[in-house]
C-alpha cells in the first residue's frame, strides 16, 4: 500500500509524505516531498513505475491564517506542478512536470500505456471550488464546474511533455472504476454528475448517475427525482474472476422530497435502466463522499 500527506511537517508546510507498507503492515518506504508551495492534496495517482503527487496552486498558507484570511485560496498565478517519483528510486529522483492552473480532487484510474506513457483520467476544475481567492472574495460567480480529461505524460523526452483530452462535456464528480482494474488500460467508469448544467438550477435539479464506456466512448445517465442525490458509484464484480465491468455498481440515494435515502444497486453497464433493487435504509443518509464495498456473511 502506498499513501500520503500533505502539511507532512506542521500545518500548511509544503511537505507531502510518501510512505509504503508492505502486506504485514510494515513500512518499507517513508520519505518527505518537498513541494513548490504548501497546498490541498486531495489525491495523488500510482503506476506500475511512479508515485504522481501534484501541486495545484489551491495554497495553504499560515499566516493568513492567523490574520484571519482564508487558510486556502485560489492562487492560479503559480501554477500546476506535478511530481513523478520512481517507485523503485527516492523522492530525489522526483521528475516534475507543470501546467496551467486547475485543481483535481480526484481521479479515475491511472496507468502507464503500452508505449510507457502515463495515463491518467480526473475529473478537472479549471477554477478550485469551495475556497475564495487569498483576501477573502470569491474565485468565480457559482460553483466552478468538474469535467471528465485524460492527462497523457511522457517522461522519456528532455522536455515532459503533458497532453490533455476533455473526454466529456458533462459536469460529474467522484469518479470510480472496476477497481480490479487499477493502473491498467480500462475501459469502464462512472460519476455521479449534475443534469441540466446551464439551467443555472443544477442542485435543485439533482444528480444523476452516469457510466462511461471509455473504449466505444459511449456513455449512458439515470436519473433519481428531481432534487435527489446521488454518492459516489462502487463497482462490485459479479464474481472474482468476472470481466472487467460485469458487476453491479451501488450508490445511496438521497430522496429530497421524502428526507430518506435507499442503497441503489445497479447493472453497473446498464445504468438507465435503474436501480435493480433498493436497500430502504432506517435512516437519512445526507449527500456523502466516498465509500467502498466489502463482501461479507449476512
Ligand atoms: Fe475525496
Amino acid at each position: 500500500m502506498i499513501f500520503f500527506g500533505y502539511s507532512a511537517k506542521g500545518p500548511f508546510t509544503p511537505f507531502v509524505s510518501i510512505h509504503t507498507a508492505d502486506r504485514n503492515g510494515a513500512i518499507t518506504r517513508a520519505e518527505m516531498l518537498e513541494m513548490p508551495f504548501p497546498s490541498m492534496v486531495h489525491d495523488f495517482a500510482v503506476t506500475r513505475n511512479w508515485i504522481i503527487v501534484p501541486n495545484f496552486p489551491l495554497t495553504g498558507s499560515m499566516e493568513r491564517a492567523m490574520s484571519g484570511k482564508p487558510p486556502f485560496a485560489w492562487e492560479p498565478d503559480k501554477g500546476t506542478h506535478i511530481a513523478f517519483i520512481p517507485r523503485n528510486g527516492t523522492v530525489a529522483d522526483a521528475k516534475w512536470v507543470t501546467a496551467p492552473a486547475c485543481y483535481v480532487f480526484h481521479a479515475m484510474n491511472h496507468y502507464e500505456a503500452a508505449d510507457g506513457r502515463i495515463v491518467i483520467d480526473v475529473m478537472k476544475y479549471g477554477v478550485a471550488p469551495l475556497f475564495p481567492l487569498p483576501d477573502g472574495s470569491p474565485s468565480t460567480k457559482g460553483d466552478p464546474p468538474s469535467r471528465l480529461f485524460r492527462w497523457t505524460f511522457d517522461l522519456s523526452g528532455k522536455s515532459s511533455s503533458f497532453h490533455e483530452a476533455q473526454l466529456d462535456d458533462r459536469v460529474g464528480e467522484f469518479p470510480r472504476f472496476d477497481e480490479r482494474f487499477c493502473m491498467a488500460d480500462y475501459r469502464h467508469g462512472w460519476t455521479v454528475s449534475a443534469r441540466d448544467v446551464g439551467s443555472g438550477r443544477e442542485r435543485e435539479e439533482g444528480d444523476q448517475l452516469t457510466h462511461y464506456d471509455l473504449k466505444t466512448g459511449k456513455s449512458a445517465d439515470w436519473r433519481p427525482g428531481r432534487g435527489d442525490r446521488l454518492s459516489e458509484p462502487v463497482f462490485v464484480p459479479r464474481a472474482a474472476q468476472a470481466a472487467e465491468g460485469d458487476g453491479w455498481v451501488l450508490s445511496v440515494i438521497l430522496r429530497a422530497a421524502e428526507n430518506r435515502s435507499d442503497l441503489g444497486v445497479f447493472e453497473a453497464t446498464e445504468v438507465a435502466k435503474g436501480p435493480l433493487a433498493l436497500a430502504h435504509l432506517s435512516s437519512r443518509v445526507p449527500a456523502g463522499f466516498h465509500g467502498n464495498w466489502r463482501p461479507g456473511p449476512l
